[in-house]
């Protein structure tokens, strides 16, 4: 805490007489830092530039009286208790209480006696530098934990986008179409009325969906023309291989990219990989994700494909509602095409990947 005597004290009185009697009694006590007015309006001025520990101050004033004063200094300072103390000839109850309700904290009255005077002083004065250490101690405090948890998220993202670039690599240049599939993913999400907290999990998460492929072999993944049964067959081990590389942490954001990683190619029907389930026993984070992976797969080039249309990877989804992809998402996706065909453009590859969009 600070030396109490050198604290700011600011007396405000329109009695010439009195500012000096106060200044004289607080100077004797030892204070080293006191400053006068005479005119309220000034006395504002200086509070708000001197931001005093203490204002001694007159109730009874030409212009503006205490409770006025009060109220201007909490609305300048957003201080709801501003430190006053009130040293008034008026000593009938409801002066008294129309001062404290205005948030004056204490009430002194004339005449007064120099111990009742210093000593009201200095509780007030302890109480309110009490007040600004904790203040200041909060503040730091919280300063350190909003530092502490940006770092935490940007490792936390760094981290997420370091392994999506391990899963995508191979097949990818940019790592962008893994970056499209959280934000796609997210914002189908969001247009379902999912809570924000969901929105930016799978924003994080979804990134992660193939990163099983790391396992599945280049004369696969690469294979320039369409794979045949067993080929399929190990290509799509993807999703269980994600799911193991990703479960197990008990970090939810990584949970979450475990069973989009394990459900992304489920279908609606039942007909999908790995499991087999249908319908709404598929997880909303897996249908999420299928509908936005297959609209961002046809209109990208792939090493056994030309990129799709506009027109025709929008019929495709239209025709995929209820078989392959959740009715009522892809719907959502639908009726938001331009967003999400926004949203993809925003985070193209590369001239060769933009074709279906001009
Ligand atoms: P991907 O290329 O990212 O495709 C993701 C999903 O989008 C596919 O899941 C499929 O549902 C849809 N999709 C992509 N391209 C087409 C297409 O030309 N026609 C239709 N009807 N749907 C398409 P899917 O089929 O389970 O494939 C998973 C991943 O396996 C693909 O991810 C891709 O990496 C690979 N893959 C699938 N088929 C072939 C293929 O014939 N040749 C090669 N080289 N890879 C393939
Ligand atoms: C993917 O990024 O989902 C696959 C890319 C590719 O097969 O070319
Ligand atoms: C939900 O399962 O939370 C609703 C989303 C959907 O199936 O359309
Ligand atoms: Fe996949």
């Amino acid at each position: 805490m600070h030396d109490l005597y050198a604290a700011t004290i600011l007396v405000v009185d329109d009695v010439p007489a009195n500012t000096e009697l106060l200044f004289e009694m607080l100077e004797s006590a030892g204070f080293t830092n006191i400053h006068t007015s005479n005119d309220p309006y000034e006395g504002l001025a200086l509070y708000e530039r001197l931001k005093p520990d203490l204002v001694l101050l007159d109730y009874r004033m030409p212009g503006l009286d205490g409770v006025g004063f009060i109220r201007a200094a909490r609305e300048m300072t957003s201080d709801a208790e501003p430190p006053i103390l009130i040293v008034t000839a008026q000593n009938d109850e409801d002066s008294r209480r129309k001062a404290l309700e205005a948030g004056a904290r204490d009430y002194v009255t004339k005449p007064f006696a120099f111990w009742e005077l210093l000593a009201r002083t200095r509780t007030v004065l302890q109480l309110q530098l009490l007040y600004q250490g904790q203040r200041q101690q909060s503040e730091i405090l919280d300063q350190q934990v909003r530092e502490r948890t940006r770092e935490l998220e940007e490792t936390r993202h760094e981290i997420i986008r370091r392994l999506c670039t391990v899963g995508e690599f191979r097949d990818e240049d940019t790592g962008h179409h893994v970056v499209r599939i959280g934000r796609l993913s997210a914002e189908l999400a969001r247009l379902a009325g999912e809570p924000d907290e969901f929105v930016d999990m799978m924003l994080a998460s979804a990134p992660l969906h193939d990163i099983g492929k790391i396992g599945v072999p280049d004369r696969v993944l690469l294979k320039p023309g369409r794979l045949d049964p067993e080929e399929m067959a190990i290509m799509r081990t993807h999703a269980q291989i994600g799911a193991r590389i990703l479960a197990g942490s008990g970090l939810s954001m990584l949970e979450l990219a475990a069973e989009i990683a394990l459900t992304h190619h489920e279908r609606w029907d039942g007909d999908g990989y790995p499991a087999k389930l249908a319908g709404q026993a598929i997880p909303l984070s897996g249908r999420l994700v299928a509908v936005v992976d297959v609209f961002d797969a046809l209109l990208s080039p792939r090493p056994y494909k030309q990129p799709w249309s506009i027109e025709t990877t929008l019929a495709h989804l239209e025709a995929s509602a209820g078989t392959h992809l959740d009715p009522h998402l892809t719907q959502l996706f639908l009726d938001n095409a331009d967003t999400m065909i926004a949203i993809r453009a925003e985070l193209a590859d590369k001239a060769g990947d933009e074709t279906g969009l001009t």
